[in-house]
């Protein structure tokens, strides 16, 4: 049996308390729908900046009335220290995804990003440790490595950050590590690659390439490509990352660790473009308007692929759905839209 079965058959055998900040964005949701259809006792903590309430509802939808009733919302800020107090007060795991996304977004303000992405850490990683909590997992980010050109990435082997964005999520491990050697509080922050799936944000000038370019296709805007298009990454689908974040919550490592979330291939822009074209094809929506190529975004890094060897070989993190497979399975919620 796969270690990932191994974990969800004893969650669903000894029900555990959760809380999982920035419930309501993207990846906070999907980790809520699987939790809570594991039968756990979760609290959601979101101040909606970047998140939406219809992303819960849709979790509503999915799971039953009882696993439903074991979900309590605190709508509410990381960047106050005694919301956080008060969100991790009973808790078993934490999985802290609140933050604001987005390299551009860091760009045009990187005040209000170093703040809720460096002292919402720094006070989630306080109220955690106070709390004596048994798994701190954060989402760290593949903008980490900057700009250190190796293929593919390992953990150990940084550059230099290249947004006020990456320096951000660099000082996020750094403040874990700090915290292991200073209080001995154990933590993991997974280095998420181009995460993508239902429910991830299509609007607003901070969307990220797979929703803005579905959106587009389905209502037949034009579509703009930064650079050449040869520009690539390693795109991971939604459920690979829920899969991490379980695997990492419960493993009771020695020490901290950081590791790659990703799946470990390659896509280019240009190819990205064919398969979301395609896809759509199939399910009845024709695009027949070329890409405009426009200049290299600032700050973007060139090639991003992950080795996750680490991941696999530590928690038994083992990524079932490939970058089609992912696209395909995307598709209908946006088409439902
Ligand atoms: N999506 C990706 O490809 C990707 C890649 C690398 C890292 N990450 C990281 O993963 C995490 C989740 O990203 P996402 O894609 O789900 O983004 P998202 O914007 O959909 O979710 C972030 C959530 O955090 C909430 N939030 C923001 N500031 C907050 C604050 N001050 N207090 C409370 N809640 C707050 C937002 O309202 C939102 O619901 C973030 O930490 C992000 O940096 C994402």
């Amino acid at each position: 049996m796969e270690r990932y079965e191994e974990v969800c058959d004893q969650l669903l055998e000894k029900p555990t308390n959760w809380l999982i900040t920035g419930v309501a964005g993207f990846i906070g949701s999907n980790l809520l729908e699987t939790l809570l259809k594991l039968n756990q006792t979760v609290i959601g903590l979101d101040n909606l900046s970047t998140g939406h309430r219809k992303n819960l509802e849709e979790v509503k939808i999915n799971v039953s009335e009882e696993q439903w009733s074991r979900f309590s919302f605190i709508e509410g800020d990381i960047c106050s220290l005694e919301t956080c107090r008060d969100a991790v007060r009973g808790v078993d795991y934490v999985l802290h995804q609140a933050a604001l996304g987005s390299v551009p977004r860091s760009l045009s303000d990187p005040i209000t990003t170093n703040s809720v992405n460096i002292s919402g850490m720094l006070n989630m990683l306080t109220a955690s440790k106070d709390e004596n909590i048994k798994g701190f997992v954060f989402a760290a980010s593949s903008s980490t490595y900057g700009d250190h050109k190796a293929l593919p990435k390992v953990e150990e082997n940084i550059g230099n950050p290249l947004s006020p964005y990456a320096v951000t999520k660099y000082v996020n491990e750094l403040y874990a590590d700090v915290f292991m050697k200073s209080y001995g509080f154990k933590s993991i922050g997974l280095r998420y690659f181009n995460v993508f799936g239902p429910r991830q944000d299509a609007n607003g000038a901070y969307a990220a390439v797979i929703p803005k370019w579905t959106k587009a296709m389905i209502s037949g805007a034009n579509i703009n490509i930064n650079g050449d298009g040869e520009t690539s990454r390693d795109f991971c689908f939604i459920d690979n990352v829920v899969q991490a974040n379980l695997l990492s919550a419960v493993s009771n490592l020695e020490k901290n660790e950081i590791f790659n979330v990703a799946l470990g291939d390659r896509t280019t822009l240009n190819e990205l473009y064919e398969s979301i074209k395609n896809t759509l094809r199939n399910k009845g929506v024709l695009y027949d308007k070329k890409p405009v190529y426009l200049g290299f975004r600032p700050g973007d890094v060139r090639h991003s692929q992950a080795d996750i060897s680490k991941a696999h070989k530590l928690i038994g993190y083992n990524p079932k759905i490939r970058i089609y497979e992912g696209v395909e399975l995307s598709m209908p919620w946006y088409l439902n839209q």
